[in-house]
């Protein structure tokens, strides 16, 4: 029995399905119950181990609360009292891990190695100014982590400034950072402090550092180099006090060796690299991750559909995992989730080359309504992917976001009439 025991949760750490929860009773016909105690502590350190003893031996029971048992039962022990203790205990771990969790590790969810590996660096940063340059891919949690860096600062109580760069249009960035006076350009009818301003003594964060204009980017290593910023039609320069946080879903690197990106800033934004890898590259991180998004409802995923989790790729990453769980949850309101819960895609449907499979039907087909069709499905997939963020769903979708933009203005249209 100890033995059988022991061979079974090596299995489960080996599987990486862990048990839930434990029940031993103290006396084994071949040995202790303790020794199963103590083996969950030192190889399942986040299952409870629930001791059961007819023997009425205090010293036992006191020996086996010592080596971790949340608790020990006297039997006789009734089916319901001990599915209500199971049920208490699996809460009591799941809330003292997930407060363990978001209180150590600033609510950034995660095993692997790679996300340790940021969050030590993130808490030897965080406190100093060092500039940060977060790079992944979309949906991985750059902006999370940018905002934990800004949490864990001593700039905590100033704002945080976040600024998109990808979503305004070239002319306007320049006077979004550095603020502009009235009458700098047709349309300035007020002055207006930037974004730079904004953040002074706190933290701004540029996201998609990437696309920032070329011509501006010696205005920003001005801005970051001297703590100097000139708003738009005025000929002095201001001081102010921000650290930045930039991140970026491309390899930065490659932009400068194409000369897209000045390498002079570069290399004073990165001054703490912080790299977040793809879902996929961490599969570790996915049943604490899918744990997370479920704990609020109270739900649960059977190991079955933690595994197809475990294979998918995740091109929309943590996001795409949040936004499916919520779908979930709303689609199927009791129960656990299964395998075939799943879309069919996450389920494991072979990967295919990208292009969505056909079949062309006996009667034949109108091509380009099939083909609009197709469109529209794929639009929204992608819009859903990423939480109806369109420079993401354009990027996922190979198009412009103007031509995305375009095109929902004609599915709106073509709904509405
Ligand atoms: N390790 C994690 N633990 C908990 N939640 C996470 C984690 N990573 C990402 N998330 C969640 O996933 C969602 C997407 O994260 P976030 O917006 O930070 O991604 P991003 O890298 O900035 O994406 P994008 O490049 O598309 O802007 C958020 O709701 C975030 O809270
Ligand atoms: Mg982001």
């Amino acid at each position: 029995m100890v033995a059988e025991a022991a061979a079974a949760i090596d299995q489960s750490v080996r599987d990486a399905l862990p048990f839930q929860a434990i029940v031993t009773d103290l006396q084994l016909p071949d040995g202790d119950g303790r020794a199963i105690v103590r083996l969950a502590r030192e190889r399942l350190p986040s299952c409870p181990v629930l001791m059961m003893t007819g023997s009425g031996s205090i010293s036992g029971s006191v020996e086996a609360i010592r080596l971790g048992a949340v608790t020990v039962l006297e039997k006789p022990v009734s089916l319901e009292t001990l599915a209500n203790e199971l049920r208490q205990a699996v809460d009591d771990r799941a809330e003292l891990e997930d407060g363990l969790d978001a209180a150590t590790n600033a609510g950034i969810i995660g095993r692997s190695a790679a996300i340790r590996g940021v969050l030590d660096a993130l808490f030897l940063a965080a406190p100093t100014d060092a500039t940060i340059l977060i790079e992944g891919e979309t949906g991985t949690g750059k902006e999370l982590v940018a905002k934990a860096v800004h949490r864990l600062s001593r700039r905590s109580r100033a704002p945080f400034i976040p600024v998109n760069c990808a979503a305004l249009p070239e002319t306007l960035v320049e006077s979004e950072l550095f603020g502009h006076l009235k009458g700098a350009f047709t349309g300035a009818d007020k002055s207006r402090e930037g974004r730079f301003q904004q953040a002074h003594r706190g933290t701004l964060f540029l996201d998609e550092i990437g696309e920032m204009p070329l011509p501006l980017q010696p205005k920003l290593l001005r801005a970051i180099q001297e703590g100097e910023v000139q708003p738009l039609g005025s000929t002095k320069a201001e001081k102010v006090d921000a650290r930045v946080v930039a991140a970026t879903n491309r390899k930065l690197e490659q932009q400068v060796a194409a000369r897209t990106f000045r390498a002079d800033l570069y290399y004073r934004l990165n001054v703490v690299p912080l790299h977040i890898p793809p879902l996929r590259e961490r599969p570790e991180d996915v049943a604490v991750l899918a744990a997370h998004f479920l704990k609020p409802a109270k739900r649960n995923l059977t190991p079955a559909a933690i595994a197809a989790l475990e294979r998918y790729a995740w091109p929309g990453n943590v996001r795409e995992m949040e936004n499916l769980i919520q779908r979930l949850l709303v689609l199927k309101p009791q129960g656990d989730l299964d395998l075939a819960d799943l879309p069919p895609a996450v389920r494991g449907a072979p990967a295919s080359s990208g292009a969505p499979a056909a079949a062309l039907p006996g009667q034949g087909v109108d091509l380009y309504a099939v083909l609009g069709d197709l469109e529209d499905r794929l639009i929204r997939e992608a819009l859903e992917r990423s939480g109806g963020n369109r420079n993401q769903a354009a990027q996922s979708l190979g198009i412009k976001r103007t031509t995305l933009v375009e095109k929902l203005r004609k599915m709106a249209r073509r709904e509405g009439s």
